[in-house]
């Protein structure tokens, strides 16, 4: 019989929260009063959803409040916790950077000498200025770092950037990319094998899940002596399934095709001989 819970941390509301919980979603884990609470299980896997402050979970990982967390990757190096990052997960991409004022001259990262920059990073920070060489000083704010120069707070930020509307509603300009970032999923080292092997479950339906969206269902329609050629454009998972169709010398294919080679193979299906081609999305993959 199962006793133990895996309690996984997400954050509570920001530009992670929505997917966090869709990738639970996903995995078809339901969970209780619509997840909105500090504390909420799910009604059919052993996991406990805790709704968080993203800064504040790579510290409740370590202590063992939580046992697992999603959170961008920059918010881990930043903390510098004792935790393991189990995989990346291929979605909240955006980038560390360091932006100046729009109007500001800018040639390379010497700008930043003796100048004062905000931020919610001064680790990742401090450790990009000192491999560049770089004395700068940094002033630490934990929100609206954007606005530090516009009210005379500080020459510079370094903050993260996705879309980059932020920045562009501030009047900044991105000049330095400190580090990539994506959402991943961290564990604390030492789990009870009870709750490593609830993970693993875990872990199986997050790769299904993402398999499924980066690969498409595709059929088609091919005369039979174009079907070798096309069976070298898609291999499918094993060999593609064929189908005679009632019109003689017609077969219908069916295979999965990875999305970025997509539209590489549908011109080269075309080329082949190819007739007739949908292409459907995949929901969950188990290969
Ligand atoms: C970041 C950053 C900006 C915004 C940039 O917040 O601080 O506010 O995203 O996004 P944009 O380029 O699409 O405009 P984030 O949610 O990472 O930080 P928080 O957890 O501190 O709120
Ligand atoms: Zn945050």
């Amino acid at each position: 019989m199962q006793t133990e819970i895996l309690k996984i941390a997400i954050q509570k509301s920001g530009r992670l929260s929505d997917s966090s919980k869709k990738l639970l979603k996903e995995c078809g884990i339901k969970i209780k009063n619509g997840g909105g609470k500090l504390l909420s299980p799910a009604t059919n896997f052993p996991i406990q959803v805790l709704n968080l402050r993203d800064d504040d979970i790579p510290q409740y990982v370590e202590d063992g409040i939580a046992d697992i967390g999603i959170l961008g990757e920059n918010v881990v190096l930043e903390a510098n916790k004792q935790v393991e990052i189990v995989t990346r997960l291929g979605f909240a991409s955006c980038r560390l950077s360091l932006a100046v004022p729009k109007s500001d001259t800018y040639t390379d990262v010497s700008f930043f000498e003796g100048k004062k920059v905000a931020t919610s990073y001064p680790q990742i920070l401090g450790d990009y200025l000192q491999k560049n060489q770089i004395n700068a000083e940094i002033h630490k704010i934990s929100g609206s770092v954007e606005i530090a120069p516009s009210i005379g707070l500080a020459d510079a930020v370094c903050d993260i950037v996705s879309s980059g509307s932020t920045l562009f509603s501030n009047g900044l300009k991105e000049v330095e990319v400190i580090m990539k970032s994506e959402a991943v999923l961290i564990k604390r080292p030492q789990l009870s094998e009870e709750k490593q092997s609830i993970l693993d479950k875990l872990l199986f339906r997050i790769q299904a899940v993402k398999k499924a969206e980066s690969s498409k269902y595709i059929l088609l329609n091919a005369p039979n002596e174009s079907i070798p050629k096309i069976k070298e454009v898609i291999p499918g998972m094993k060999s593609p399934t064929i189908i005679p169709l009632a019109d003689e010398g017609w077969s219908a294919l069916h295979s999965v095709v990875v999305e970025e080679q997509f539209w590489e193979v549908i011109d080269q299906l075309k080329a082949a001989g190819a007739q007739g081609i949908l292409v459907v999305p995949i929901e969950k993959m188990i290969v």
